[in-house]
């Protein structure tokens, strides 16, 4: 079995408290009886994008084992290739990049438009996506990007979703995708994109509640809901599971 422990949205921001929740998660993967088979964190690495976040983010992930990361609305290109260990050719933005683990393929994809909030492919990326997933692949295929396109029915989320998602549908579908893995609404979500499985992680940082849910009496975040994280497990010949956790202890 290959497992896949999905972070997203730790939004390291130089104080205690961000730090300690994203070192919470990464203590509680530490303590499994075997280790995953990869991380991968879909963005918001850092709160603004500066040097010194990057420097936290890599030190809180160093693991012994493959660390995916891609860029959020909050992150800078240039600090973050500087500061973390991306794989993308060029420089600037859009940082996207293959990474295979195993047999399995991760396109990492950089929806972040620079200075907003909302997500965006342009046609070159759009094409570049569409010849990478032109490539034979014989393991799970995975593409992972921040923004979701979905709506999630939430009067404020929603209007920083990925923008123009028909043409991003089209080149998706019908191609061999295990599933989509996003991030960015900070919540643990299950829905479907282009005929693919599309699941989203929970927001380390903090959580946003629904407008009917009762933490929303207090604004846009709850920042006292506790981190989580999806554990997306992957068996020959079997559908994909995800198990979502929230994680209660450091
Ligand atoms: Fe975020
Ligand atoms: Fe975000």
């Amino acid at each position: 079995m290959f497992v896949i422990a999905h972070l997203s949205d730790p939004h390291l921001d130089g104080t205690v408290v961000a730090r300690d929740r994203l070192r919470s998660v990464v203590n509680y993967l530490r303590a499994f009886s075997r280790p995953v088979d990869v991380v991968l964190v879909t963005g918001d690495l850092a709160d603004h994008g500066l040097p010194a976040e990057y420097a936290d983010v890599a030190a809180e992930l160093a693991l012994d084992v493959p660390v995916l990361m891609l860029p959020g609305n909050h992150d800078v290109s240039a600090p973050l290739r500087a500061g973390l260990p991306v794989e993308s050719p060029g420089e600037g933005h859009p940082v996207h990049q293959v990474q295979d683990v195993g047999t399995a393929r991760f396109v990492l994809l950089d929806t972040s438009v620079p200075g907003e909030d909302h997500g965006l492919l342009s046609a070159e990326s759009l094409e570049w996506l569409a010849g990478v997933l032109a490539e034979p692949v014989d393991g799970p295929l995975f593409v992972a990007f921040h923004h979701p396109p979905n709506k999630l029915q939430h009067p404020v989320l929603d209007q920083w979703i990925l923008q123009d998602a028909e043409p991003f549908a089209a080149v998706l579908r019908g191609k061999p995708i295990t599933a989509i893995l996003t991030g960015h609404v900070h919540n643990g979500v299950s829905t479907t994109f282009a005929g693919h499985p599309l699941l989203v992680a929970p927001g380390i940082r903090s959580t946003a509640p629904l407008p009917f849910e009762p933490a929303a009496a207090n604004g846009l975040v709850d920042v006292e809901a506790p981190p989580g994280l999806a554990l997306h497990l992957v068996a020959d010949g079997q559908p994909l599971v995800t198990v979502y956790r929230a994680i209660t202890s450091s």
